[in-house]
């Protein structure tokens, strides 16, 4: 198979926020206790956390992290997480059904994402509580003042404010597995007013409302409109959220649901600005696809979980190879409407359907997914540039004209041009022709390919390193193999 890919230099879709390489650690498994944070580890550092895990998120170079979740924030008091952890309660933890120590909370977790150079991205509860320990929150991690919740910061023995600066007006507030789900009118008033007091108590702050949890949501459409028409003068970003899977065990079909990734931030960014129509407003909404990966492997060993334990072994999916190339391909979705979405979390970091696992007690290690991700926040960050891409396509079910190779290009600081690009054909490599304009004298340097023998190959701990990328010898021909993610940089 032949393919040609046309890059020009000013075809530019938009500056790349970095933040698009975000994460997400919830209160939930074994992410935080065991994952992140582990005292008796031989890694653990004077805080407890562990010290190779902190290696592997500092290589993927996570621009910020989201906390505390998830369905886990819809029921968390905050303030449980903080001070003295002699006193920290121990209580039922609702949505996942398990026990909450405690041991860790924001005191701790401010701190956790200093140490791996990254920003916090905060959640409120908007399930349980509402507006009060919203802004009682943002007053404890963000204020400098004299008061109450600024002083229990400061007892607590954090004189400076954390300065959290991205919040989420609660998590999937539309599904009925949310402790205390809302209907669309209920959320849009309450994320309002709390949004309104938020920024009362910190105007820099920056507010990612809830979209819909998805778009087979029953009330997908109507709960965007419906918020958007409320606070759209509160907000800056509304949440995307999606996950992918091959339930069906239908590779080819599984390899092309970026597509669908791709027409839900379409829809939803038709949908954003109909409302700045309707409202003449100047402001745009853009996206924080703050939920986003490949989560099916663990469904059924989690339906069989025992209730109440300290952070169980929940959402461990363990990924294969044909997982990291759909994280490759919903990662060039997200390079590709950069000019939208701005803030995006591979959901999760450690251990809950994470590119990074780890033994409680043991090693730790990178799963196939780490990888593309890798690459892209190494590499991918400057401007994104559209690619014309002329390739063969196949048909699978409904799905007419897939596409074999998905792509992006971006030019980063330095003026390197790095282009990610996915195979999706099973058996067949692809001979690429890179035609670039406004490039003089650029010529491929360094091509990384991630592939293997089997799309079901994966890492684990008794064989870490079964698919790990290598470096391919570079020559005047450049051949993506058959179901291969792939990082090609050129430069003069
Ligand atoms: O990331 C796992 C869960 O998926 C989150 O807690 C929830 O927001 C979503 O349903």
């Amino acid at each position: 198979m032949k393919a040609k890919i046309s890059i020009n230099k000013n075809s530019v879709i938009s500056k790349i926020d970095d933040r698009i390489f975000g994460s997400f650690i919830e209160q939930l498994g074994r992410a935080v206790y065991g994952g992140i944070y582990e005292p008796g580890h031989s890694t653990a550092d004077d805080m407890g956390f562990r010290k190779d895990v902190m290696d592997m998120v500092k290589d993927l170079n996570v621009p910020i992290v989201r906390y505390p979740g998830g369905n886990f924030v819809s029921g968390y008091n905050w303030e449980d997480g903080t001070g003295d952890r002699s006193k920290r309660p121990r209580k039922l933890e609702l949505a996942w059904g398990s026990i909450e120590t405690n041991e860790v909370g924001i005191d701790e977790f401010q701190e956790w994402a200093k140490r791996v150079n990254s920003e916090v991205m905060m959640a409120v509860n908007l399930g349980t509580r509402g507006p009060d320990d919203a802004r009682n929150l943002v007053e404890y991690c963000n204020s400098d003042t004299d008061t109450y919740y600024a002083n229990m910061r400061r007892k607590n023995g954090f004189d400076k404010p954390f300065g959290i600066k991205v919040w989420c007006l609660g998590n999937e507030m539309d599904g009925n597995w949310q402790i205390c789900s809302k209907t669309p009118q209920e959320y849009a008033r309450t994320a309002c007013e709390t949004a309104k007091i938020m920024k009362w108590v910190d105007p820099s702050i920056e507010l990612v409302a809830c979209g819909s949890s998805g778009m087979h949501m029953p009330t997908w459409g109507e709960w965007e409109r419906t918020v958007l028409r409320e606070a759209y003068e509160h907000i800056d970003y509304i949440s995307l959220h999606s996950y992918y899977g091959n339930k069906a065990d239908n590779t080819p079909d599984f390899l092309a649901q970026s597509i669908d990734m791709d027409n839900f931030i379409k829809k939803s960014s038709e949908m954003c600005d109909e409302i700045k129509a309707e409202k003449g407003s100047d402001k745009t909404i853009n996206f924080s696809f703050d939920e986003w990966n490949v989560w099916f492997h663990s469904n059924e060993q989690d339906s069989k979980m025992e209730k109440w334990q300290i952070a169980p072994p929940l959402l461990e999916d363990i990924y294969n190879l044909e997982d990291a190339l759909v994280v490759g391909c919903l990662l060039i979705t997200l390079l590709r409407n950069s000019d939208r979405v701005k803030i995006a979390c591979l959901a999760q970091l450690v251990n809950v359907i994470a590119p990074i696992m780890t033994k409680t007690g043991g090693p730790a290690w990178a799963q196939t997914i780490f990888y593309p991700f890798l690459h892209c926040s190494r590499h991918g960050r400057g401007n994104a540039l559209s690619v014309q891409c002329n390739c063969d396509t196949y048909d699978v079910g409904d799905r007419k004209n897939v596409p074999y190779i998905e792509s992006i290009a971006v030019e980063n600081e330095n003026n390197e041009l790095t282009v990610f690009a996915v195979n999706r054909s099973l058996d067949t490599e692809c001979e690429l022709e890179l035609d670039i304009d406004g490039f003089e004298g650029y010529k491929v340097v360094r091509h990384t390919i991630l592939t293997g023998d089997d799309v079901k190959m994966c890492n684990t701990l008794e064989e870490p390193n079964a698919v790990v990328p290598y470096e391919a010898e570079v020559s005047d021909k450049t051949v993506l193999p058959a179901k291969s993610w792939n990082m090609i940089i050129l430069d003069k």
